[in-house]
C-alpha cells in the first residue's frame, strides 16, 4: 500500500508490477498503467495533455538546473527533507529538486501536469540510482494522495494549492514554498528591458503564519547558460526580438538569484 489514492474513486492504490490498482471498495476497480519510464498518470478526468510548461521551456530548465546554477537552493531543499518519511513535490517539473530531496528522505512523490517533465524527472531519479521515488502526472489542485499522508509538501516555483497541501500533510508536517525574491533575475530583466522593476512578493501564499527566509547569491553566466535561463523564464514568452537580440549579444552576465523560502507547519 502507498499513500496514493485513486483519482476516480479516492480509494487507496496498491502498486503492482506494471500498474497501480485501487481496492475497488466502491464497486469498481480502477487501474493505472505505469509507463516504461516508471511514471503513471493519476491526473483524473480534468487533465488536458497540453497542460504544463511547453517542451522547450522544460528542456531549457533541465539544462540550466542540471548545470548546477541553483545548487544552493537544491541544498536548502535537501536539508528540509532530511530524515523525513514521505515528501510530495507538488509541481515538481523535471525533478531537479525532487531528486535532491529524495536523497535525504524515505520516499518522494513528484507531481506535475507536464507529462514530459514528469518523465524526465523519473529518468533523472533512475540515473541517480534512486528507488524511493514515484513521479506522476497530476494537478497540484487534486493530488492523488490520502489525507494526512505526507510529512512535507514542497512547492518550488509552482502553483500553491493551499487547501490541497494542508489536506495531504500530516499534523506537524511542513509546507515548504520556494518563490522568486524581489531581486531575482534583476540583471537579466535589465538586459532585456529599458524599464525594470523588482519582483512583487508572491500573491498566492497561504493565509497562515509563515516563517520566511531569503536565499540570495549571484553567478556570472556564460552565453549558453544565459540563454537557457532566459528560455526557462516567462520573459522568453513576452520579449520582443530586439530585446532577445540585446541579450544574445552578451558574452556573459552576472545575475542575482534570490529565493524567498516560506515554511509553516500543518496543525491538523
Ligand atoms: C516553473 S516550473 C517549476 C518546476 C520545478 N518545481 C522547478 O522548480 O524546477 C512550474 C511547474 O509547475 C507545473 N504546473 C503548473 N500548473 C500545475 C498544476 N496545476 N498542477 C501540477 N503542476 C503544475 C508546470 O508544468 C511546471 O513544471
Amino acid at each position: 500500500m502507498t499513500a496514493l489514492v485513486c483519482p476516480v474513486c479516492g480509494e487507496p492504490l496498491s502498486a503492482r508490477e506494471r500498474a497501480f490498482v485501487c481496492t475497488g471498495a466502491r464497486g469498481r476497480i480502477h487501474s493505472f498503467d505505469r509507463g516504461a519510464d516508471g511514471t503513471v498518470n493519476l491526473a483524473g478526468g480534468g487533465y488536458r495533455p497540453v497542460s504544463g510548461d511547453p517542451p522547450d521551456m522544460v528542456a531549457a530548465r533541465c539544462a540550466f538546473l542540471r548545470a548546477g546554477w541553483y545548487a544552493p537552493l537544491a541544498e536548502r531543499l535537501a536539508e528540509a527533507a532530511d530524515g523525513l518519511g514521505a515528501v510530495a513535490d507538488a509541481g515538481c517539473g523535471e525533478g531537479f529538486y525532487s531528486v535532491a530531496a529524495a536523497r535525504r528522505c524515505g520516499f518522494l512523490y513528484g507531481f506535475d501536469l507536464s507529462k514530459k517533465a514528469v518523465s524526465r524527472a523519473a529518468k533523472l531519479a533512475r540515473a541517480e540510482g534512486l528507488e524511493n521515488t514515484l513521479f506522476s502526472v497530476a494537478s497540484v489542485y487534486s493530488l492523488p494522495l490520502a489525507d494526512r499522508s505526507v510529512d512535507a509538501v514542497f512547492s518550488v516555483f509552482a502553483p500553491v494549492a493551499e487547501e490541497e497541501f494542508f489536506r495531504v500533510l500530516r499534523p506537524g508536517g511542513t509546507l515548504f514554498i520556494a518563490a522568486a525574491g524581489t531581486e531575482h533575475l534583476y540583471e537579466l530583466k535589465a538586459a532585456l528591458y529599458d524599464t525594470v522593476r523588482k519582483n512583487a512578493p508572491r500573491a498566492d501564499l497561504p493565509a497562515v503564519p509563515l516563517k520566511k527566509e531569503t536565499l540570495t547569491f549571484s553567478r556570472t553566466l556564460p552565453r549558453d547558460a544565459l540563454r537557457s535561463l532566459y528560455r526557462m523564464t516567462p520573459y522568453s514568452r513576452r520579449s520582443s526580438p530586439e530585446s532577445e537580440a540585446k541579450l544574445a549579444a552578451l558574452s556573459e552576465l552576472t545575475v542575482t538569484f534570490s529565493f524567498d523560502l516560506y515554511r509553516c507547519e500543518a496543525t491538523k
